[in-house]
């Protein structure tokens, strides 16, 4: 019952904040994503401009020492620069070396490099090779010296030198996951947090909604009960002092069957709204069955539809509520009966489950079935299809069985007709 109520309260609150969350989340993940990945690829790059800055410095410092007359264009004068200057920045720099326009090498020094890499950027062996040509020189008379036209000085720069560019690019990226994962698992938690207030916040309306019909159904129950009760003795005395054949007797039928009707209504409805307590004992399932069969019999007869039970053992202890089961069991085999048309069969069939931890009842009719409608719609109080009905029966019998630690389950049938079923603890406790 308050299930009902509270799912209803659930499916009105629940999109709203949660899409919101979900939304805020991954946009903030997204941001932080992206901006990772710009600071990482711009890292990337400033160890690059890091590197060729390097390289400009030296060839810079080397060209200004070939100033001077016959420097400039003498390779044996070069040879002796680039190996003074390999003993200054050996700690940087792997290979130096001069280079005409064809790459041949004029002088050099350092690691056989040289001749292996060929090309400017970071190669393979962690060397970032840098190239730069030689300034045109330019004699007196302003015209350019032919000779060094095409020279280049090419460097092999130790790349672990910038590699303090590197470490710090990935940790950036390391904290961005980082922040990302707490992101997630904080709005998960926060999701999580929402969905038990949210859920809170339903019990509570429902059960202010209960408390509410609860007082409203006890006192329609007093105030309506015994004038009720007086109509209904006070015609079926009008009936028996009537003619059997007399005309009045359907329209005092029809009176009778309405304040029974209404009281059925007031009884359910205080079922409903002030569940009892279950009284737990033990009992015999099939005694209890056979008890409910001779109780609806009757209305079975009168209604031209057979029950037959069907159970695999003689006796079937269980630890549960009698009166209630019992009220449950009535209620879903009156459905069944009132879905059956005259001639129609009701089969209850009570099955030990596996587990033998719980006991299934089912009871299958041979009526339409449920006709498209939802099932848990059918759960909902004052859901009839029936002229005569309060809408509250199955409500009352879920109720019910939830309270006793069970189920109650309704559905259609392959072959035709709805299949009723109950799950029970074969222990409550
Ligand atoms: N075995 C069944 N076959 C087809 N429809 C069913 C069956 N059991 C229940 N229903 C549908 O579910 C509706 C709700 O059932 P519920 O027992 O709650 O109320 P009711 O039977 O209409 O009224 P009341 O129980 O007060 O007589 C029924 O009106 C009926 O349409
Ligand atoms: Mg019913």
């Amino acid at each position: 019952m308050t299930d009902d109520l509270r799912k209803t309260a659930q499916k009105e609150a629940r999109p709203i904040p949660r899409r919101l969350v979900i939304s805020v989340v991954c946009i903030l993940c997204l941001c932080i994503l992206g901006s990772t990945l710009f600071t990482f690829v711009t890292l990337s790059r400033f160890r690059t401009l890091y590197l060729s800055n390097r390289g400009h410095s030296i060839a810079e410092a080397l060209e200004s020492q070939t100033r001077g007359p016959g420097r400039r264009h003498n390779t044996a004068f070069w040879q002796s620069l680039l190996e003074d200057n390999y003993a200054v920045y050996s700690d940087s720099v792997a290979f130096l070396a001069l280079i005409d326009q064809k790459g041949k090498i004029l002088a050099g020094k350092g690691s056989n490099e040289i001749e292996n890499l060929e090309y400017a950027g970071e190669g393979d062996a962690g060397i970032f090779i840098f190239e730069q040509s030689l300034s045109r020189s330019r004699n007196p008379r302003g015209e350019a010296n032919p000779v060094v036209a095409g020279w280049r000085i090419r460097m092999g720069l130790y790349s672990s030198d910038a590699d303090f560019i590197k470490r710090l690019a990935f940790s950036q990226l390391a904290v961005s996951a980082l922040a990302i994962l707490a992101l997630i698992v904080l709005s998960i938690h926060l999701l999580r947090t929402l969905d038990r207030f949210i859920e809170m916040k339903a019990r509570e309306g429902a059960e202010a909604q209960l408390k509410s019909i609860g007082t409203m159904a006890a006192s329609l129950a007093h105030e309506i009960r015994n004038p009720l009760g007086t109509m209904k003795g006070l015609t079926q005395l009008a009936q028996e002092d009537l003619p059997p054949d007399d005309e009045a007797q359907a329209r005092l039928r029809t009176v009778v069957g309405e304040a029974e009707r209404l009281e059925r209504l007031v009884t359910n409805l205080l079922d409903f709204a002030r569940p009892k307590e279950p009284q737990i004992c033990e009992l015999d399932l099939n005694n209890l069955l056979s008890d409910v069969k001779t109780m609806v019999q009757p209305r079975l007869e009168a209604a031209n539809v057979s029950l037959q039970i069907l159970t695999d053992q003689h006796s079937l202890s269980i630890q549960s509520d009698p009166s209630g089961l019992r009220q449950v069991l009535l209620n879903v085999i009156f459905n069944a009966a009132d879905a059956s048309a005259s001639g129609g069969k009701i089969v209850l069939e009570s099955v030990r489950v596996e587990d033998g931890k719980s006991v299934v009842i089912r009871i299958d009719d041979s009526g339409p079935g449920l006709a498209g409608r939802d099932p848990d719609e059918l759960f909902q109080p004052f859901v009839t299809t029936k002229s005569q009905g309060t809408g509250l029966g199955l409500a009352v019998s879920r109720q019910i069985m939830e309270g006793l630690g069970g189920e109650l389950k309704l559905e259609d049938l392959p072959q035709g007709g709805a299949r009723c079923t109950l799950r029970l603890p074969l222990n409550k406790a």
